[in-house]
Order: C-alpha cells, then sequence, then structure tokens
C-alpha cells in the first residue's frame, strides 16, 4: 500500500497572496502543492502561467504538482519545467503527442503524469502507464474547485490499482474525508483537495488537513 499524500489545490486559496499561502501550505503539513494552470480552451477557465510557478518555486520546498489543463502542453512544457515544477501532468485528451510530450518532461528529470477526465475510459491511458510515475484521475469535469464528486470515477480507481501498483494514482475534485476514503479503499494513495482543505468550515488548514490524513488512513 503506497503512503497516502496529501496535495492541497492552490486554487482554491487566497490568489491576492500566492506565495504566503504556499509557505502556510508547507508549514501545514501538506506533502505537495497541487497547482491548477488552465488556458480557457481545454476548460472554461483561466488560472494562472509559468511565471506564477516560479514565484511559487521560490516560496516553498514543497514538490510543485504541475496540472496542465491546456490543449497543447508540448508547446508549454519546457516553460514549466524551467520555471520549476516537480511533476507535470499533462491531459490524454489535449492535441498533443502523448509519449513525445512525457518523454520531454522525463529528460528534464522529473516525474511525468497523466491525466484522464472522468468521461474518458482508464483504457485510454492503458499505452503510457510505463511512460509515468503519476496517474491523476479527475474526480469532477475540470475547470473549477468546489464541484461534487463523481463516484462513477472509483471503478476507474479500482482498475487503475490493479493493473500499475507502483504508480503514484492521485484523486482530483471534489476530495473531502469520505470522498477521499472512498477514492483509497478504491487504490488512490494521492489526494488533491482545495476547497476541503483551504475553505473548511471549521478547521484551520493543518487541521484540515490532518483531519483528512487520519480519515482516510483510518
Ligand atoms: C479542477 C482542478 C482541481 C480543483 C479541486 O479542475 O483540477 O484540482 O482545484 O478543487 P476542489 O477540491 O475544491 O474540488
Ligand atoms: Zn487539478
Amino acid at each position: 500500500m503506497k503512503k497516502v499524500r496529501i496535495a492541497p489545490s492552490i486554487l482554491a486559496a487566497d490568489f491576492g497572496r500566492f506565495a504566503a499561502e504556499a509557505q502556510r501550505t508547507e508549514l501545514a503539513g501538506a506533502d505537495w502543492l497541487h497547482c491548477d494552470v488552465m488556458d480557457g480552451n481545454f476548460v472554461p477557465n483561466i488560472s494562472f502561467g509559468p511565471d506564477v510557478i516560479a514565484a511559487l518555486r521560490q516560496a516553498t520546498k514543497l514538490p510543485l504538482d504541475v496540472h496542465l489543463m491546456i490543449v497543447r502542453p508540448d508547446l508549454y512544457a519546457e516553460r514549466f519545467l524551467e520555471a520549476g515544477a516537480d511533476h507535470l501532468i499533462v491531459h490524454v485528451e489535449a492535441a498533443h503527442d502523448v509519449t513525445k510530450t512525457l518523454a520531454l518532461i522525463r529528460s528534464r528529470g522529473k516525474q511525468a503524469g497523466l491525466s484522464l477526465n472522468p468521461a474518458t475510459p482508464v483504457k485510454q491511458i492503458f499505452p503510457y502507464l510505463d511512460q509515468i510515475s503519476e496517474v491523476l484521475v479527475m474526480t469532477v469535469n475540470p475547470g473549477f474547485g468546489g464541484q461534487a464528486f463523481l463516484p462513477e470515477t472509483l471503478e476507474k480507481i479500482r482498475e487503475l490499482r490493479q493493473r500499475a501498483p507502483q504508480l503514484d494514482i492521485s484523486v482530483d475534485g471534489g476530495i473531502n474525508p469520505e470522498t477521499g476514503r472512498r477514492c483509497v479503499e478504491a487504490g488512490a494513495n494521492v489526494l488533491v483537495a482545495g476547497n476541503a482543505l483551504y475553505r473548511h468550515k471549521t478547521l484551520a488548514l493543518p487541521d484540515a488537513i490532518q483531519e483528512l490524513r487520519t480519515y482516510v488512513e483510518r
């Protein structure tokens, strides 16, 4: 059973204080910092680019788990790697040569990851499993935080874990202690969470991270 990691998604943090939020997240005991890059094309939202990743790089030692929700990740992968991304996750549905983009990321000594949307059959990423270290299973349709978890994605996690025991399987979207627990039981080991952590109704960030970690590991 791979170690469970908590990766807060900075999309749900204070956009006016990204550096301070990254430091706060590190101090709060997070394992990774999940950074959602959106181009307004692949998803109907625009978030931030490589210069923000560079600023986050200066602000924290946390591994930057950069999620490219962009149509052409091949055109921008180098920029995000130079900016300091430790893991670069691209979408199998985007308009690029997946193998080439993954090879580029690995050639820079960084972790290559592949993400698939809820509607994408899990078999679509099977040809790439030996080219990546992380699969990011979208448990909502990408573009916005705060959406409801899609339980039909659990079956994909189970199938992936069976086929790839060594991979980091991340889940992303609508993750809270209850949905996170179901994902870990299905085989996920990295929990990306935005609203459930940065906008927890009662708990401060460190306690919200601890609550998620203990609840899913029980
Ligand atoms: C959605 C992003 C997710 C999102 C998660 O497109 O990829 O990382 O920020 O946010 P929550 O946890 O609030 O659903
Ligand atoms: Zn994400």
